[in-house]
């Protein structure tokens, strides 16, 4: 095992005031990337304009190409090539890879501007998507920094996707001969498969006259080149070629002519359009390019971007002033207040489809995954959640199951990565709870929705989650506890798979017929969520209901407390053969992180000392430098009966990696028993604001959270991998604002229960809740965890620790005296 150095390395900072990352040295240890887009059309962008656009689905309407997982690493993007003399250099670095005078990339809140020098030449290019509006601005703003006039060549560069980007990475012999564009004045429009099926087209556009155009790849880059050498740059010229089949691209030439100290600047583009049937053609085989026309005309003008990019600007104003806190501590205040919350909306878009370790064409919104985000996203904009919600259960089974994924653009479900997880129902109430705590909208209980999309057998919404509580009642195993199924939220605990076979997947496999595996985390989820519907009941005068499904979570308190408890912390699970998972009889795999989280956070073992007892044993077992891992000891053996778990290297993802969606469940777990300096410890350990002197260690974004941080057992613990699509971000939004700082919104007002580190001697929270906002000072005069003395809103003394909700517009100052 290697416990390599670690390098102090930054490569950028964080300016909190502009809300940006920024980068100064290109060469970052993995591309670090930014999102563009907030509804229907979206952009990945990494520091050196690497990165793709579609419009809706990453899968069906991929709009540019990119290969993954390709060397150079980060292939394809929106590129801009500059030819000043015989120097040829991309502001971004990448693709040519010339070496800059200057570069920097910021990365903010969904867009990101890229500038490079050379040679006393400066472009700067400001990358986003309007609200509202299906394409990409590219802004180039070109400046000479000279005492002389310059004269260059500026050339841009897309490359398009034949819109199914699966299809399109495979499909060689059909795709070939099908890529079809037109050409209008400085628009270069992709229209394959127009004719047919489609009614949607793409175009790149610049607003200004150019002096050449080219479309056809190989003509561009020349066969045998790569991004970094095109051979029609070299040249200098473009050659007005329009392409039939092969690789459809899109590439602008453009002379320019500066004074000294002149500059220029140039709108780029990158829309999508979509037509009706009988408008989508000018004339015979010429598309009707109207649409395309008039997003051109709207942004045509650099005073028309910079007021959509103000737009955009007081778009993220007014999300991110719903909650700020000010703890004195940079690191923390800029994760919640800034990319914390800009990383949950990000995973509310995208759940795990697109990102630069999901390829956007094997999974798609996840039922549990969409679910567990909505909790970092409620307050943002809780209507988009409650569609999210309502989107989710429709693809929910009539017995309660569930799809586990869905496509974003048909909005069914779907069985590609598998089915049957039985702790999927769960989920939904834990998003409709979080969703009605949030806005006190009990309404959406009502709405009818249908089962798998199917209108004719729609109930409540709420029937939907007394069918969630009941799938888990339904489905109880020997001991009393729920049947684990495909498997519960760790996807990898396969107990009724069995595999021998290389060529079949584990997430889709299940050979032996359950009825005997049980989870005991699901049995933690039931009481945790249980409780949730039980509240629901009674808020909607369903107290029988309520009275029943209480009888239920009672007797699941009961078999845990029989079965689930190893003697130092929760068991895990019985396999296929009843035999214990997670125990200290076993060799390897005897603690796991999931049923210590959801056990102490049900508040099973508070009164008994039991739920101590286990933080105990995580802390001593599970935790290390940087974080808390999975399981330990990690398996060093394929053990069949488990499944995809035992396969993973020790200490990487699902086998005793640090998976940091889980740290958050134990962080609430020592929140619940008051120890706010471990909470903190454990928070502190995995958020990416601290981890940003690492960087070389640990590879992805400073600004974000990644799924995994290698554990203790793998061969460089500290490295992170799969950063931004996880429910990591959620989570730990959730953990340190509704926990750890313990502003948390409840069925009838706002409760205060921070649990911090006892050294701190305060903070401040602004929280907007149901339309009030909320000045909250929280004093910390005895330099205690937990508990609160004193409250006073607006200068009175109230009793307890729930503030009662205030009128909508009000403004009310919260003291907070703990002690
Ligand atoms: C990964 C899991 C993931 C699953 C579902 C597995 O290979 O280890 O983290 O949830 O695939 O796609
Ligand atoms: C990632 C998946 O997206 C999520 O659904 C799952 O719970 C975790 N991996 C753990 O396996």
């Amino acid at each position: 095992m290697s416990h390599s150095i670690i390098c102090v390395m930054k490569y950028g900072y964080f300016d909190d005031q502009k809300r940006e990352y920024v980068i100064t040295d290109p060469n970052t240890p993995y591309p670090w990337i930014n999102y563009l887009g907030n509804e229907d059309f979206f952009s990945l962008i990494s520091n050196t304009a690497g990165g793709y656009a579609f419009y809706k689905d990453a899968k069906y309407r991929r709009i540019t190409r990119f290969r993954y997982n390709n060397v150079p690493i980060d292939n394809g993007g929106r590129y801009f090539y500059i030819k000043d003399g015989d120097t040829i250099w991309s502001p971004g670095w990448k693709p040519v890879k010339t070496t800059l005078d200057s570069y920097e990339c910021r990365h903010g809140m969904s867009y990101t501007r890229i500038s490079g020098k050379k040679n006393g030449l400066s472009a700067e290019i400001l990358y986003f998507v309007p609200l509202g509006i299906w394409g990409e601005v590219q802004k180039v703003t070109l400046r000479n920094l000279d005492n002389r006039t310059r004269k260059f060549k500026l050339f841009s560069f897309i490359e398009w996707c034949l819109w199914n980007a699966e299809d399109d990475m495979t499909n060689f012999q059909r795709n070939f001969s099908t890529g079809e564009v037109e050409v209008e004045g400085s628009v270069i429009y992709h229209k394959t498969e127009y004719k047919e099926r489609r009614n949607h087209y793409a175009f790149y556009s610049v607003n200004a006259d150019i002096a050449g155009f080219e479309t056809d790849r190989d003509t561009f880059l020349g066969l045998y080149n790569g991004f970094d050498r095109p051979a029609a740059i070299e040249k200098g010229v473009l050659q007005n070629n329009i392409a039939h089949g092969w690789s459809p691209v899109a590439s602008h030439y453009l002379e320019i002519e500066l004074a000294p100290g002149g500059s220029k600047d140039l709108i780029f583009l990158l829309g999508y359009v979509e037509n009706e049937e009988d408008e989508k053609w000018a004339s015979n085989g010429v598309i009707n390019k109207q649409k395309a026309s008039a997003m051109i005309t709207s942004f045509n003008t650099s005073d028309k971007v910079t007021s959509a990019f103000d737009d955009l600007s007081a778009y993220w104003d007014e999300l991110l002033a719903k909650y700020e806190v000010d703890s004195g501590d940079a690191r923390l205040d800029r994760l919640v207040n800034i990319w914390n919350q800009y990383q949950c909306m990000i995973t509310f878009n995208f759940s795990r489809s697109a990102s630069y370790f999901e390829s956007g064409i094997g999974r798609g919104m996840g039922f549990r995954d969409s679910n567990q985000d909505l909790i970092g996203f409620v307050h943002q904009v809780p209507e988009r959640a409650r569609e999210r919600i309502l989107d989710i259960a429709a693809t929910q089974f009539e017995d309660g199951g569930a799809y586990h994924q869905y496509q974003p653009l048909t909005k069914k479900g779907n069985n590609a990565i598998g089915g049957n997880f039985n702790d999927d129902p769960l989920w939904l109430i834990l998003s409709t709870s979080a969703y009605i705590k949030e806005t006190g909208d009990y309404s959406i209980l009502e709405e009818q929705v249908p089962f798998d999309n199917d209108e004719t057998v729609a109930q409540s919404h709420f029937e939907h989650l007394r069918r969630s509580f009941y799938h888990v009642v339904n489905n109880l195993g020997p001991h009393g506890l729920p049947l684990i199924g495909r498997a519960d939220w760790n996807d990898c605990l396969n107990l009724n798979c069995f595999s021998k076979d290389p060529n079949e997947s584990f997430q889709t496999t299940e050979n032996k017929s359950g009825g005997v595996a049980e989870s005991i985390m699901i049995a933690g989820m039931f009481v945790l969520y249980g409780e949730e519907f039980v509240h629901l009941c009674h808020k909607t005068g369903k107290d029988r209901e309520a009275e029943e499904a209480r009888k239920h979570i009672i007797a699941m308190r009961t078999a845990i407390d029989k079965h689930g408890w190893d003697g130092k912390w929760f068991l895990r699970a019985y396999d296929f053969f009843g035999n214990k998972v997670g125990s200290e009889e076993n060799e390897e795999g005897k603690i796991f992180i999931e049923s210590q989280g959801f056990c102490t956070m049900a508040g099973i073992g508070l009164e008994d000392g039991r739920a101590v007892t286990a933080l105990d044993s995580v802390k001593e077992r599970l935790d290390c430098q940087y974080g808390i891992v999975l399981n330990n000891p990690a398996f060093t053996r394929y053990v069949i009966e488990y499944g995809e778990i035992s396969t993973y290297p020790a200490g990487y993802k699902e086998n005793a990696g640090i998976f940091c969606h889980n740290n958050p469940w134990i962080m609430i777990g020592e929140t619940l028993i008051g120890r706010g300096d471990l909470a903190f410890d454990y928070y502190r350990k995995i958020a990416p604001s601290y981890l940003e002197e690492i960087s070389d260690l640990h590879k992805t974004e400073p600004y974000v959270y990644a799924q995994m941080i290698a554990g203790k057992d793998a061969f460089r613990p500290g490295e992170a991998k799969n950063s931004w699509l996880t429910g990591t971000a959620a989570w730990n939004y959730y953990a340190i604002t509704q926990y750890i700082l313990g502003i948390r919104p409840d069925y009838d007002g706002l409760i205060i229960d921070p649990c911090i580190p006892r050294e701190w001697v305060g903070f401040k929270v602004n929280r907007l809740f149901r339309g009030a906002m909320y000045h909250i000072v929280v004093k910390n005069p005895d330099h205690v965890s937990k508990g609160v003395s004193m409250i006073k809103v607006n200068g009175s003394v109230i009793e307890g620790n729930v503030i009662p909700i205030y009128e909508k517009g009000s403004i009310n100052t919260v003291e907070v005296i703990m002690g």
